[in-house]
């Protein structure tokens, strides 16, 4: 049986600007994604049953259609009919490194190593902006998984341009793992606190999202100016999330006592991460945050940023 072995990265939000509404339900967003080395690790062998089957090593992650690893599988069934008559359904390990419901695109970054790998299992040779077209039908962070790195996202996330790649820049990494927040209540409430100073007409958001690529942060991106970046890092959700729940505010307030250049929850959290000037600087952070809540809940990594998405291991 074929198979392949693929490492999935998670990602931060350098930045989250909630620019307007859409038709379809979804926000208007301006952001900056950025690649981590905190990683899944994705199996998958051609099982020629004409199944999906997936297992997964962590309790807290469904095996089921609800999960997006499943549904990209089975999307790859959909799209190319001919290919799973041929080579049969796939067998998927999912080895769990990411926080669950973190902010971190987990479930996006396993689904976009699914199609990735099918692609090659099946040897359809998709190229890269085929494969981001497909995987924007499973979410709005489900491209950018795929070539990773740092990259600007527009629309609702999916429409992607690549920068001048950060890495060997490390963070804490600070997660409850028993602590959940739902994306769609972030959104909707940012909504209906901030939904009135929305930017209305479609010209107006073209020229918005249009003006981040020459905005402070992307500026101090291309000059690898990490004081710089940490200062205009930003997220539009911290205005919801934080109020509603304390330990995430907590965290960033407990960040910030430490000698770090920034501090920002990711996404819609509640994750939340800090810049560090060095890995060694990084590892006394991390020590000194879990003496002062030596909680077993809390989970925390040392991890760097990476110029790179989905890879093939073998
Ligand atoms: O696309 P994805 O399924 O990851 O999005 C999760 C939820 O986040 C959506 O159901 C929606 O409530 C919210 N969202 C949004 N606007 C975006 C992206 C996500 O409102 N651009």
């Amino acid at each position: 049986m074929r198979s392949y072995t693929l490492i999935a990265p998670a990602k931060i939000n350098l930045y989250l600007e909630i620019i307007g509404d859409r038709p379809d339900g979804y926000h208007e967003l301006a952001m900056i994604l950025q690649s981590i080395e905190l990683a899944d690790q994705i199996e998958l062998e051609a099982n020629d049953i004409q199944l999906i089957r997936l297992k997964c090593d962590s309790k807290q992650v469904p095996v089921d259609r609800s999960n997006l690893a499943y549904r990209a599988a089975d999307l790859m069934v959909e799209e190319f009919p001919d290919s799973f008559a041929t080579y049969g359904g796939v067998d998927i390990t999912l080895h769990k490194r990411i926080p669950v419901a973190a902010g971190l695109a987990g479930g996006s970054t396993d689904a976009a190593a699914v199609l990735v790998g099918m692609d090659l299992l099946w040897k359809l040779g998709l190229t890269k902006s085929e494969l981001e077209e497909l995987s924007a039908k499973l979410g709005s962070d489900v491209p950018f998984c795929i070539g990773g790195g740092t990259a600007i996202a527009t629309r609702r996330g999916e429409v992607l341009s690549p920068i001048s790649g950060l890495q060997d820049i490390y963070i804490v990494l600070a997660k409850y793992r028993s602590l959940e927040v739902s994306t769609p209540w972030a959104y909707k409430s940012y909504r209906s606190l901030y939904g009135g100073s929305y930017i209305q007409d479609k010209e107006s958001l073209t020229t918005r999202g249009s003006a981040v690529h020459s905005g402070e942060i992307v500026k101090a991106i291309s000059h690898q100016d990490v004081k710089e970046i940490a200062e205009k890092m930003h997220n539009d959700l911290e205005k919801v999330v934080l109020p509603e729940y304390p330990q995430v505010l907590k965290l960033k307030e407990s960040f910030a006592k430490y000698d770090i250049l920034g501090t920002m929850m990711s996404g819609s959290g509640p994750s939340v991460f800090a810049l560090c000037e060095s890995k060694e600087k990084a590892e006394e952070v991390k020590i000194n945050l879990r003496n002062e809540i030596p909680d077993d809940d809390l989970e925390l990594f040392v991890t760097k940023l990476i110029n790179h998405g989905i890879q093939v291991v073998n």
